[in-house]
């Protein structure tokens, strides 16, 4: 066994960003290594690695290089969805080559359709990678132990939840690439809602049971343009990130909701409702789950937390980041996030993913997981379609890309 996990990072954006202070809170890891198109930015998201003395990290110039160093014993694939078949043949081709990896982690979502997914974790199959799926909401501390309370008290005597509820919601990406569905592989739908579809699913699955201890039996969902595609708003956006992202011509959903319905091993039909947003303005980046069950009820905000600011209209500083992600307001009451990598679940989920890798233990979330998140994303993208409700799964739903994917998508 080894003692410590050499950690790669494929893209330098926002999410690696994010991880490696997370890596704060982790033993067992050094982050070692960055490799990004850009060079500069590598170099960059190497040096805030030493700045946070999680890793004597430094840039590599390509995949392969970094596959084939011995210092490197596992991929974060944070790269923007539609490099990220690219990147997985390239750590394939590194390991035929000869390199070795303990593990590859990839953020989701996995892919951007059913058959991409299905390919990435047919890739990662062909050379008996160890892969991890990261979904950081279900490390969440307050969804960890809520779980495990109402399972373990309300549950045990009066009997299993039935209906739970998730939300992400802000004010929209930051980056163009997420704004445009041919890149991204939606709007919000396939940005955000990975991580309600998963919350849901943790939330109603038996702690210890596997992922088929429930099963999709039926999905409804709706998504709709409600912003960024008034002209005031989509003028704006265009300005902002550019001439490729126009909603006047090629736009995305900026809300998404769906539900669905799950049967259980013991016979008991079950509900999840998960809703996402681009188009919500409030703070700033709100996180919501509920759980409910006959005799109990469980919920979380990451916007009620215990440290509020009040500024009054005398501070007018610049706009920034440093109260909650994806803020919008610096004067009020504003709530403050103190620990985010914690809070939203980064630091707990790249523990476990660390200790998986380092024991050769499969993970609690892997490809194969990605691939099932992704059949409910693009099911709620042809309920949407289809404006009806759909057993699950669909039939076409393997090829599936929807509208939107295409630059087709007229919001209706
Ligand atoms: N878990 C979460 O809550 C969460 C939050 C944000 C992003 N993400 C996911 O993380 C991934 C990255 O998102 P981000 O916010 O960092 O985006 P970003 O645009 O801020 O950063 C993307 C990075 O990828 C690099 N890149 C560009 N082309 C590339 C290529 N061909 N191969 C590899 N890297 C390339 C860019 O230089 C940049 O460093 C996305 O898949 C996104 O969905 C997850």
């Amino acid at each position: 066994m080894t003692d410590r996990l050499g950690i790669g990072f494929i893209g330098s954006g926002f999410n690696a960003r994010f991880h490696i202070q997370a890596f704060t809170g982790v033993r067992d890891a050094d982050v070692r290594g960055v490799w990004s198109p850009n060079a500069k930015h590598a170099g960059a998201t190497a040096a805030l690695a030493k700045q946070h003395e999680v890793g004597d990290a430094r840039a590599y110039r390509s995949i392969g290089e970094m596959v084939a160093d011995p210092a490197i014993d596992a991929i974060w694939l944070c790269g923007p969805n539609h490099a990220r078949i690219d990147n997985i043949q390239e750590i394939v081709a590194g390991l035929r080559a000869g390199g070795t990896l303990k593990g590859v982690a990839c953020e989701k979502p996995l892919a951007r359709n059913v058959a991409e997914a299905r390919m990435a974790a047919r890739l990662a199959a062909s050379v008996g990678l160890n892969t991890g799926y990261l979904e950081n909401q279900l490390f969440a501390p307050e969804v960890t132990r809520g779980r495990e309370l109402v399972w373990a008290r309300g549950a045990a005597l009066t009997g299993r939840p039935y209906l739970a509820r998730a939300a992400e919601e802000h004010s929209g990406p930051h980056m163009p690439w997420f704004w445009q569905g041919t890149l991204q592989g939606g709007g919000v739908l396939n940005d955000m809602m990975c991580h309600s579809v998963e919350v849901v699913r943790h939330l109603l699955t038996k702690p210890g049971a596997e992922r088929s201890s429930i099963r999709p039996v039926r999905i409804s969902a709706h998504i709709a343009a409600l912003k960024w595609t008034r002209p005031v708003y989509a003028r704006r956006l265009s300005a902002a990130m550019g001439k490729d992202v126009d909603y006047r011509k090629h736009p995305a959903e900026d809300f998404a909701r769906a539900t669905i319905e799950y049967e259980s091993d013991d016979g008991e039909r079950l509900v999840g409702e998960v809703t996402t947003s681009w188009s919500f303005v409030g703070a700033g980046l709100r996180l919501s789950a509920e759980l409910l069950g006959p005799e109990y009820s469980m919920s979380w905000n990451t916007l009620d937390s215990g440290l509020k600011l009040f500024f009054s209209r005398e501070v007018s500083g610049k706009a920034g980041e440093d109260l909650v992600e994806k803020q919008n307001a610096e004067t009020g009451m504003m709530p403050v996030v103190a620990e985010e990598a914690a809070a939203y679940g980064y630091e707990a989920e790249n523990r476990h993913f660390v200790r998986c890798f380092i024991r050769g233990e499969k993970p609690m979330l892997t490809f194969e997981d990605g691939v099932e998140v992704m059949r409910i994303l693009m099911a709620a993208y042809m309920s949407a379609a289809k404006r009806r409700t759909l057993d699950f799964p669909p039939r076409g739903l393997e090829s599936f890309v929807p509208d939107v994917a295409r630059g087709k998508w007229k919001p209706r």
